[in-house]
């Protein structure tokens, strides 16, 4: 029995060790690589918005802007191995909506903003577990800006034709009504460790 018993704990201490062992770590190198995805992924699709405002109008850009963020979106994860989106309460396409996680930490960012606190350089980390298999996930809040109110802004900031074009894509948008400053939702990344 008294064997048994040390053989358990034996096993139990061995156990442990090799799982903290497995335990990656969020380290200063993986978020500031993480913070300069999130970057570059939002700078892509405002480079590709800016320049289809500027060639082909802004009615053009609701459209280019439909289809290309996803695939943009995808593309971008895909080719760097990591899932990459962005996401929002107040959405206006539906793949954006924020899953259990993405809702926590927008509620956070949420509450931090309303306080004054959120800041360009917030941002959030965590360390996640599923079947023994770990993942960082990263998120990073977005603002609006005066471009953005062309489609986000009041209803006297939105033209007639970009309304009507809106509303034929997206018959439950959600993310008009928004002023300068204002957060929009938020970057979200995961990451396989
Ligand atoms: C030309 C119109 C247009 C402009 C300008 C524009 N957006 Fe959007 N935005 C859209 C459309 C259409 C979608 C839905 C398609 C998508 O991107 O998934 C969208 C979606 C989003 C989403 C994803 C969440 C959701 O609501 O589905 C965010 C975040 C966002 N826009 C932020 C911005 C910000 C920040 C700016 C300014 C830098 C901006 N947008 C400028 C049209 C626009």
């Amino acid at each position: 029995m008294k064997k048994l018993i040390v053989f358990s704990v034996l096993l139990l201490f061995i156990f442990f060790s090799c799982s903290q062992k497995n335990r990656p770590e969020i380290t200063e190198e993986l978020k500031t690589a993480l913070r300069a995805e999130a970057k570059s992924f939002m700078e892509t699709l405002k480079s590709v918005l800016i320049k289809e405002i500027q060639t082909n109008g802004i009615v053009s850009a609701v459209s280019v802007c439909s289809d290309t963020a996803q695939i943009l979106t995808d593309n971008y994860g895909i080719s760097k191995g990591i899932y990459i989106k962005r996401v929002s309460f107040k959405n206006r396409n539906p793949m954006n909506i924020p899953d259990d996680f993405e809702s926590k930490v927008l509620k956070m960012f949420e509450e931090q903003f309303n306080k004054n606190q959120l800041k360009p350089e917030s941002e959030y980390t965590e360390l996640i577990e599923q079947n023994g298999v770990y993942k960082v996930r990263y998120m990073k809040p977005i603002f609006v800006q005066p471009e953005c109110l062309n489609c986000h802004g009041s209803e006297e900031q939105i033209s007639q034709k970009v309304k009507e074009m809106i509303s034929k894509i997206y018959p439950d948008d959600k993310a008009k009504g928004y002023q300068m400053g204002d957060l929009r939702g938020a970057v979200s990344i995961q990451k396989t460790l």
